[in-house]
Protein backbone atom coordinates (compact mmCIF):
# COMPACT_ATOMS: atom_id res chain seq x y z
CA UNK A 1 0.00 0.00 0.00
CA UNK A 2 1.71 3.35 -0.99
CA UNK A 3 -0.48 5.85 1.24
CA UNK A 4 -0.17 9.79 0.88
CA UNK A 5 -1.33 12.53 3.47
CA UNK A 6 -2.23 15.87 1.91
CA UNK A 7 -3.61 18.53 4.16
CA UNK A 8 -5.13 21.57 2.28
CA UNK A 9 -5.96 24.99 3.28
CA UNK A 10 -9.84 24.37 2.85
CA UNK A 11 -12.38 22.60 1.29
CA UNK A 12 -12.72 24.67 -1.92
CA UNK A 13 -8.62 23.67 -1.73
CA UNK A 14 -9.43 19.57 -1.23
CA UNK A 15 -11.92 19.99 -4.11
CA UNK A 16 -9.67 21.55 -6.77
CA UNK A 17 -7.07 18.54 -5.71
CA UNK A 18 -9.72 16.23 -5.73
CA UNK A 19 -10.48 16.90 -8.91
CA UNK A 20 -6.68 17.15 -9.77
CA UNK A 21 -6.48 13.41 -8.68
CA UNK A 22 -9.10 12.25 -10.42
CA UNK A 23 -8.67 13.94 -14.00
CA UNK A 24 -5.07 12.47 -14.12
CA UNK A 25 -5.93 8.87 -12.72
CA UNK A 26 -9.11 9.76 -15.54
CA UNK A 27 -6.52 9.87 -18.70
CA UNK A 28 -4.44 7.55 -17.89
CA UNK A 29 -7.37 4.30 -17.49
CA UNK A 30 -8.86 5.46 -20.57
CA UNK A 31 -5.28 5.56 -22.10
CA UNK A 32 -4.55 2.08 -20.64
CA UNK A 33 -7.68 0.03 -20.39
CA UNK A 34 -10.08 1.93 -22.79
CA UNK A 35 -12.32 3.10 -19.62
CA UNK A 36 -12.35 4.51 -16.34
CA UNK A 37 -14.26 2.93 -13.24
CA UNK A 38 -14.86 5.51 -10.13
CA UNK A 39 -17.12 4.84 -7.11
CA UNK A 40 -18.55 7.65 -5.62
CA UNK A 41 -18.88 8.50 -1.96
CA UNK A 42 -22.62 9.90 0.15
CA UNK A 43 -22.73 12.83 2.59
CA UNK A 44 -21.74 15.87 1.80
CA UNK A 45 -18.15 16.95 1.58
CA UNK A 46 -17.71 14.97 -2.20
CA UNK A 47 -20.56 17.58 -3.69
CA UNK A 48 -18.70 20.21 -4.61
CA UNK A 49 -15.71 18.17 -6.24
CA UNK A 50 -18.67 15.99 -8.04
CA UNK A 51 -19.90 19.62 -9.17
CA UNK A 52 -16.63 20.55 -10.29
CA UNK A 53 -16.56 17.23 -12.62
CA UNK A 54 -19.84 17.86 -14.00
CA UNK A 55 -17.99 21.00 -15.57
CA UNK A 56 -14.80 19.13 -17.47
CA UNK A 57 -15.49 18.31 -21.18
CA UNK A 58 -15.10 14.40 -20.63
CA UNK A 59 -15.39 11.22 -22.97
CA UNK A 60 -18.23 10.18 -20.91
CA UNK A 61 -18.97 7.39 -23.08
CA UNK A 62 -15.79 5.75 -21.28
CA UNK A 63 -16.62 6.65 -17.77
CA UNK A 64 -18.52 4.45 -15.16
CA UNK A 65 -19.84 5.56 -12.19
CA UNK A 66 -20.67 3.17 -9.06
CA UNK A 67 -21.74 3.54 -5.35
CA UNK A 68 -19.21 2.59 -2.85
CA UNK A 69 -22.43 3.02 -0.59
CA UNK A 70 -25.99 3.84 -0.75
CA UNK A 71 -29.02 4.38 1.70
CA UNK A 72 -31.58 2.03 1.40
CA UNK A 73 -34.19 4.89 -0.02
CA UNK A 74 -35.71 5.10 -3.49
CA UNK A 75 -33.50 6.65 -5.92
CA UNK A 76 -35.70 9.85 -5.80
CA UNK A 77 -35.69 10.07 -2.03
CA UNK A 78 -33.23 12.80 -0.75
CA UNK A 79 -31.24 11.14 1.27
CA UNK A 80 -30.34 8.80 -1.77
CA UNK A 81 -26.46 9.06 -2.78
CA UNK A 82 -27.44 8.73 -6.47
CA UNK A 83 -29.74 11.58 -6.29
CA UNK A 84 -27.10 13.75 -5.06
CA UNK A 85 -24.70 12.93 -7.67
CA UNK A 86 -27.10 13.23 -10.33
CA UNK A 87 -28.04 16.73 -9.28
CA UNK A 88 -24.45 17.76 -9.21
CA UNK A 89 -23.05 15.76 -11.91
CA UNK A 90 -23.88 13.04 -13.60
CA UNK A 91 -27.68 14.28 -15.14
CA UNK A 92 -25.46 17.51 -16.60
CA UNK A 93 -23.02 15.55 -18.49
CA UNK A 94 -23.98 13.86 -21.48
CA UNK A 95 -23.03 10.15 -19.93
CA UNK A 96 -24.91 7.14 -21.52
CA UNK A 97 -27.36 5.98 -18.67
CA UNK A 98 -25.58 2.29 -18.78
CA UNK A 99 -22.44 3.71 -17.49
CA UNK A 100 -24.40 4.56 -14.55
CA UNK A 101 -24.31 1.72 -12.79
CA UNK A 102 -27.09 2.73 -9.76
CA UNK A 103 -27.30 0.39 -6.42
CA UNK A 104 -30.74 -1.46 -6.14
CA UNK A 105 -32.92 -0.18 -3.61
CA UNK A 106 -36.66 -1.31 -4.77
CA UNK A 107 -37.09 -5.05 -3.83
CA UNK A 108 -38.05 -3.94 -0.43
CA UNK A 109 -35.46 -6.94 0.56
CA UNK A 110 -31.81 -5.20 1.32
CA UNK A 111 -30.15 -8.52 0.80
CA UNK A 112 -31.68 -9.31 -2.17
CA UNK A 113 -30.65 -5.79 -3.76
CA UNK A 114 -27.15 -6.17 -2.84
CA UNK A 115 -26.91 -9.67 -4.32
CA UNK A 116 -28.65 -8.76 -7.57
CA UNK A 117 -25.91 -5.25 -7.73
CA UNK A 118 -23.01 -8.33 -6.84
CA UNK A 119 -23.94 -9.95 -9.85
CA UNK A 120 -24.95 -6.67 -11.95
CA UNK A 121 -20.95 -5.68 -10.90
CA UNK A 122 -19.42 -9.34 -11.55
CA UNK A 123 -20.80 -9.65 -15.15
CA UNK A 124 -19.49 -5.81 -15.38
CA UNK A 125 -16.01 -6.83 -14.97
CA UNK A 126 -16.08 -10.53 -15.57
CA UNK A 127 -15.17 -11.21 -12.55
CA UNK A 128 -15.99 -14.67 -11.06
CA UNK A 129 -17.46 -15.02 -7.14
CA UNK A 130 -15.23 -14.74 -4.52
CA UNK A 131 -12.50 -12.74 -7.04
CA UNK A 132 -12.22 -8.87 -6.20
CA UNK A 133 -12.75 -6.77 -9.55
CA UNK A 134 -10.64 -3.36 -9.87
CA UNK A 135 -12.31 -0.45 -10.02
CA UNK A 136 -9.92 2.38 -10.95
CA UNK A 137 -10.50 4.93 -8.02
CA UNK A 138 -12.66 4.78 -5.20
CA UNK A 139 -14.01 7.49 -2.87
CA UNK A 140 -14.55 7.57 0.29
CA UNK A 141 -15.77 9.86 3.05
CA UNK A 142 -15.62 9.21 6.83
CA UNK A 143 -17.83 9.78 9.48
CA UNK A 144 -17.38 11.43 13.03
CA UNK A 145 -17.50 7.87 14.20
CA UNK A 146 -14.60 6.58 11.80
CA UNK A 147 -16.93 4.79 9.68
CA UNK A 148 -16.44 4.97 5.72
CA UNK A 149 -18.89 3.71 2.81
CA UNK A 150 -21.60 1.97 5.21
CA UNK A 151 -19.07 0.25 7.32
CA UNK A 152 -20.07 1.46 10.64
CA UNK A 153 -18.34 0.32 13.84
CA UNK A 154 -19.31 -3.06 15.05
CA UNK A 155 -21.44 -3.95 12.55
CA UNK A 156 -21.39 -7.48 10.92
CA UNK A 157 -20.80 -5.90 7.22
CA UNK A 158 -16.90 -5.75 8.72
CA UNK A 159 -16.91 -9.14 9.00
CA UNK A 160 -17.73 -9.52 5.19
CA UNK A 161 -15.07 -10.72 3.14
CA UNK A 162 -16.03 -13.07 0.73
CA UNK A 163 -18.17 -10.84 -1.44
CA UNK A 164 -18.25 -7.51 -3.05
CA UNK A 165 -21.07 -6.15 -1.65
CA UNK A 166 -23.18 -6.25 1.45
CA UNK A 167 -25.72 -4.79 3.77
CA UNK A 168 -24.73 -2.34 6.45
CA UNK A 169 -26.44 -1.15 9.21
CA UNK A 170 -26.58 2.70 10.49
CA UNK A 171 -28.59 2.71 13.29
CA UNK A 172 -30.88 0.06 12.42
CA UNK A 173 -31.76 0.95 9.44
CA UNK A 174 -30.29 -0.85 6.12
CA UNK A 175 -27.58 0.48 3.65
CA UNK A 176 -26.09 -1.21 1.01
CA UNK A 177 -21.73 -1.17 0.73
CA UNK A 178 -18.85 -2.59 -0.80
CA UNK A 179 -16.92 -4.80 2.17
CA UNK A 180 -13.94 -3.28 2.65
CA UNK A 181 -12.07 -5.88 0.43
CA UNK A 182 -13.70 -5.12 -2.42
CA UNK A 183 -12.81 -1.60 -1.98
CA UNK A 184 -9.52 -2.59 -0.70
CA UNK A 185 -9.14 -4.02 -4.33
CA UNK A 186 -9.24 -0.78 -6.39
CA UNK A 187 -6.33 0.73 -7.84
CA UNK A 188 -6.20 4.23 -5.99
CA UNK A 189 -9.10 4.99 -3.02
CA UNK A 190 -9.00 8.94 -2.38
CA UNK A 191 -10.67 9.65 1.19
CA UNK A 192 -12.00 12.96 1.78
CA UNK A 193 -12.24 14.71 4.89
CA UNK A 194 -13.08 18.54 6.08
CA UNK A 195 -14.13 19.63 9.14
CA UNK A 196 -12.57 19.49 12.81
CA UNK A 197 -15.15 17.22 13.82
CA UNK A 198 -13.10 14.51 11.63
CA UNK A 199 -9.80 14.83 14.12
CA UNK A 200 -10.92 12.86 17.21
CA UNK A 201 -11.84 9.62 14.26
CA UNK A 202 -8.80 10.69 12.47
CA UNK A 203 -6.29 9.93 15.40
CA UNK A 204 -7.59 6.67 15.93
CA UNK A 205 -7.19 5.53 12.13
CA UNK A 206 -4.27 6.81 12.35
CA UNK A 207 -3.25 5.51 15.38
CA UNK A 208 -0.30 2.63 15.32
CA UNK A 209 -2.69 0.52 17.45
CA UNK A 210 -6.79 0.68 17.50
CA UNK A 211 -9.61 -1.56 17.22
CA UNK A 212 -10.39 -1.82 13.32
CA UNK A 213 -14.04 -2.60 14.33
CA UNK A 214 -14.18 0.71 16.16
CA UNK A 215 -12.61 2.45 13.20
CA UNK A 216 -13.65 0.93 10.20
CA UNK A 217 -11.60 3.48 8.46
CA UNK A 218 -8.73 1.12 9.43
CA UNK A 219 -9.65 -1.13 7.25
CA UNK A 220 -8.98 0.13 4.11
CA UNK A 221 -5.71 -0.66 2.68
CA UNK A 222 -5.84 -1.06 -0.57
CA UNK A 223 -3.38 -2.75 -2.32
CA UNK A 224 -2.78 0.39 -4.57
CA UNK A 225 -2.76 3.75 -3.72
CA UNK A 226 -4.08 5.34 -0.12
CA UNK A 227 -5.00 8.98 -0.86
CA UNK A 228 -6.28 11.02 2.25
CA UNK A 229 -7.10 14.88 1.15
CA UNK A 230 -7.81 16.68 4.51
CA UNK A 231 -8.50 20.22 5.07
CA UNK A 232 -5.87 21.88 7.51
CA UNK A 233 -9.27 21.94 10.18
CA UNK A 234 -9.56 17.84 10.02
CA UNK A 235 -6.01 17.31 9.60
CA UNK A 236 -4.33 19.89 12.29
CA UNK A 237 -2.57 17.59 14.63
CA UNK A 238 -1.98 14.79 12.47
CA UNK A 239 1.50 14.56 11.31
CA UNK A 240 1.64 13.02 7.71
C1 LIG B 1 -22.90 8.21 3.12
C2 LIG B 1 -21.43 8.18 2.85
C3 LIG B 1 -20.70 8.18 4.15
C4 LIG B 1 -20.02 9.55 4.18
C5 LIG B 1 -19.55 9.89 5.57
C6 LIG B 1 -18.94 11.31 5.61
O1 LIG B 1 -23.66 7.48 2.48
O2 LIG B 1 -23.26 9.04 3.98
O3 LIG B 1 -21.00 7.34 1.94
O4 LIG B 1 -19.76 7.18 4.32
O5 LIG B 1 -18.92 9.53 3.27
O6 LIG B 1 -20.66 9.82 6.44
O7 LIG B 1 -19.96 12.21 5.24
P1 LIG B 1 -19.62 13.79 5.11
O8 LIG B 1 -18.75 13.92 3.91
O9 LIG B 1 -20.97 14.42 4.93
O10 LIG B 1 -18.92 14.20 6.38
Amino acid sequence: MNKTVEILPDLPALVARGLDLILSKLATAIQERGQFSIALSGGSTPKPLYEAIGNQNLPWDKIHVFWGDERYVPADHPDSNELMARRAWLDRVAIPAANIHAVPTLSGNPTVDAAEHEKHLQAFFGSAPGKFPQLDVVLLGMGDDAHTASLFPHTEALSVSDRLVTVGNKDGNPRITFTYPFINAARSVIFLAAGANKRPALAQVFAPAADDFAYPSRLIKPQGELIWLLDQAAGLELKP
